[in-house]
């Protein structure tokens, strides 16, 4: 099994490229399900979700090859939805999009649960709803989940209890091929969200965003296009963590400074000089001890849940600490006892853990997520001593050549 192995206490110097946004490649490859002819998507990450992703739909009879390193080519005109890899679908969040895509095109779909990161419990009842209220029959029997319709979906409103970047993505794909109005309320306001919305508006629909409701005019034939999808927001931030734990300056590039104007005030805020030279990059230095700070996990444009465990090994290096008060996912604490294993001082209480400034060293630690081992790759860049971090696949899910990217701007650090 692989491991990263690190070395600590080296400062970064120097500018790193960001990858295309995950979150984004992967309901973007399974919407290509709803267009005639080839979709051309470039800035793909070279991640393994996005590999298994491809991985389904080339099963099911699509046609998938690479352009180049990061733009993949694809062409569902001919699948089926018998070959649906089961196994596949278990291991990933995202195959919930083929509910959405599937239910569009053929009017039917049985898949099994999605997986993805073990947060405890992740429904998905939020998007069963979301499939009735536009006339579809949802059964969940034997660990399936099958989703039909026996005549066209119709168009209309959709309302989402709980606003969920899953269920307002799959709302969309379901009534992309809908002719008619549909309004969605109550979504999700996550960027990926709308660069989902900008690739089927390529391909021909007509989808608008108002504050958190979107409204489809749907089209019964979609083409394919070539979409360029959005940097990886969550990405960027983990490289701001990083250099706040190991000092130094570097520039990132790649990126789209809007998807990050709520959170840059807070490094600055904590003692973190940060200037942007243009709307795709900016300068981070971070040459002092920082000061802590107090953050809760929200929604789009809150403080992203997806950067909790990256936030809180950078606050292990600061004066005073703080805390991470945990709303969309009250499981996501794993890394806790991992970086207690580093010596970090760190008291969880239902959904919130405090940190008090720690001085961590070197250990043998376990990843048991994809952020929680992006977390853990942070806090060994700062702590003295060799870290080893024990299952990179998790990492590998989401992140591109971390350990390549961290080590051009300096830092000690290898797969082994
Ligand atoms: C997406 O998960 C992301 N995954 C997650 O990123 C991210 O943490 C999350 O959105 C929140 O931003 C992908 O895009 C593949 P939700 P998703 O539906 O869609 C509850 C990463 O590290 N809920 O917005 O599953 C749910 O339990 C991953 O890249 C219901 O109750 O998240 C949670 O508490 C981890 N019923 C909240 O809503 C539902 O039907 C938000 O979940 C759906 C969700």
């Amino acid at each position: 099994m692989e491991k990263i192995f690190v070395q600590g206490r080296e400062k970064l110097y120097g500018s790193v490229e960001i990858s295309g946004m995950k979150n984004s490649a992967l309901p973007i490859i399974f919407a290509s399900v709803l267009v005639k002819g080839e979709s051309i998507i470039e800035n793909v990450p070279i991640v393994s979700d996005v590999h298994n992703s491809l991985k389904i739909l080339s099963e099911m009879g699509a046609d998938v090859k690479y352009e180049d390193l990061h733009t993949v080519r694809i062409c569902t005109d001919n699948i089926g939805i018998e070959k649906i890899n089961m196994g596949l679908v278990s291991k990933m969040r995202a195959s919930s999009y083929l509910m959405g895509v599937l239910l569009a095109r053929f009017g039917k779909v049985r898949i099994v649960y999605p997986g993805g990161c073990n947060f405890g419990h992740r429904p998905i009842d939020e998007h069963l709803k979301g499939f009735s209220q536009i006339g579809a029959e949802c059964i969940e029997k034997n660990g399936f989940v099958e989703i039909t319709t026996n005549k066209k979906l119709k168009s209309g409103e959709i309302i989402l209890d709980k606003i969920s970047v899953g269920a307002t993505i799959n709302m969309i794909l379901a009534s992309a091929l809908t002719d008619g109005k549909t309004v969605i309320r109550n979504t999700a306001r996550e960027p990926h969200v709308d660069d989902v919305i900008y690739y089927l508006n390529r391909c021909g629909t007509n989808i608008k965003r108002h504050n958190d409701v979107i409204i489809v005019y749907g089209s019964s034939s979609l083409y394919g296009a070539r979409y360029r999808i959005f940097p990886d927001m969550i990405e960027a931030l983990t490289y701001i963590s990083c250099v706040g734990v190991t000092k130094g300056a570097i520039e990132i590039k790649n990126i789209r400074t809007s998807h990050l104007r709520s959170l840059l005030p807070l490094f600055e805020y904590m003692g973190m000089d940060i200037y942007s030279a243009n709307k795709k990059a900016i300068n981070v230095r971070s040459m002092i001890k920082l000061c802590g700070s107090h953050v809760r996990t929200m929604p789009y444009p809150g403080f992203p849940t997806d950067f909790h465990p990256q936030f809180s090994s950078l606050l292990c290096y600061t004066n005073g600490g703080g805390s991470v008060d945990e709303t969309i996912f009250p499981g996501r604490f794993a890394y806790v006892n991992e970086l207690k294993k580093m010596g970090g001082k760190l008291e969880k209480t239902d959904s919130k853990v405090f940190i008090m400034p720690s001085y961590l060293y070197g250990a043998e630690i376990d990843a048991t997520d994809l952020r929680a081992g992006a977390g853990l790759v942070v806090a060994s860049l700062g702590a003295e001593g060799e870290s080893t971090v024990n299952n990179v696949g998790y990492i590998l899910r989401g992140y591109e050549d971390m350990v390549g990217k961290l080590s051009s701007l300096g830092a000690i650090i290898k797969i082994i």
